[in-house]
């Protein structure tokens, strides 16, 4: 039987990845957060203390034999990068602005893309990123864009990192936040924009459990 595919893009903080790890445990799916893949290449260029702006040759290269790995734990997904749990290790704001950076390279792009069709193949699955519904999975049965407002967003993510535990300031996480949307929308390889047959959802003002309701709604509509 054809797997289901449900692709999920929008900015940085629009809830896509809390939102789909519940939506993904509803309906018996598997949850990929691709944005964890490019996290991982950008705390590897920091590792080698490349510049993530600048070292494109040698960032094209770290990635010809990067091993990335997903597991999907009771709490979500793990990522290893080269055999190391690095889940919690690329969260914070420093690797959220170099995994930015690092996803405007064409060569990091091919080769996450690769990996995440080959995950998109195996189950159904719900998929989260910003090219997933453009260019990763074309051909998802299901396409949301999900977006808010950039204060909505900014709060979610500040309070997000206070509850880990990672000190910052409203203002710092908001402005990270901006730069992100400049950047990941303005590149040249697979921008982020919805797709032509993108369902676009805002979800400003909305409690999660809301837009939650919402989209398991529109999942089980456009499946029948
Ligand atoms: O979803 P996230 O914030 O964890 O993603 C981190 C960065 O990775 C984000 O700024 C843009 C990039 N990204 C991407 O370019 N394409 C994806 N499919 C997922 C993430």
């Amino acid at each position: 039987m054809k797997k289901i595919r449900v692709a999920i893009d929008g900015p940085a903080g629009a809830g896509k990845s809390t939102i789909s790890k519940i939506v993904a445990k509803e309906l018996g799916f598997i949850y990929i957060d691709t944005g964890a893949m490019y996290r991982a290449v950008g705390l590897k260029a920091l590792r080698h203390s490349l510049d993530t702006k600048k070292d494109i040759d040698a960032i094209s290269k770290i990635v010809d034999d990067i091993s990335i790995e997903i597991e999907h734990g009771q709490d979500g997904q793990l990522v290893f990068l080269d055999g190391e749990d690095v889940t919690s290790k690329i969260r914070t704001p420093e690797v959220s602005i170099a995994a930015s950076d690092v996803s405007a390279i064409p060569k990091v792009r091919e080769k996450l893309v690769e990996l995440q069709r080959l995950l998109g193949q195996k189950q159904n699955v719900i998929m989260d990123g910003r090219d997933i519904g453009t260019h990763v999975l074309p051909d998802a049965q299901i396409k949301i864009f999900l977006t808010a407002s950039v204060d909505d967003r900014a709060n979610r993510r500040y309070l997000e990192l206070l509850e880990k535990g990672t000190p910052c300031s409203l203002e710092e996480v908001k402005a990270d936040i901006e730069l992100r949307d400049k950047n990941d929308s303005t590149r040249a390889c697979s921008p982020l924009k919805p797709a032509d047959d993108a369902i676009v959802i805002d979800t400003t003002g909305n409690t999660l459990q809301q837009s939650v309701d919402l989209i398991i709604k529109t999942i089980r509509e456009r499946l029948g």
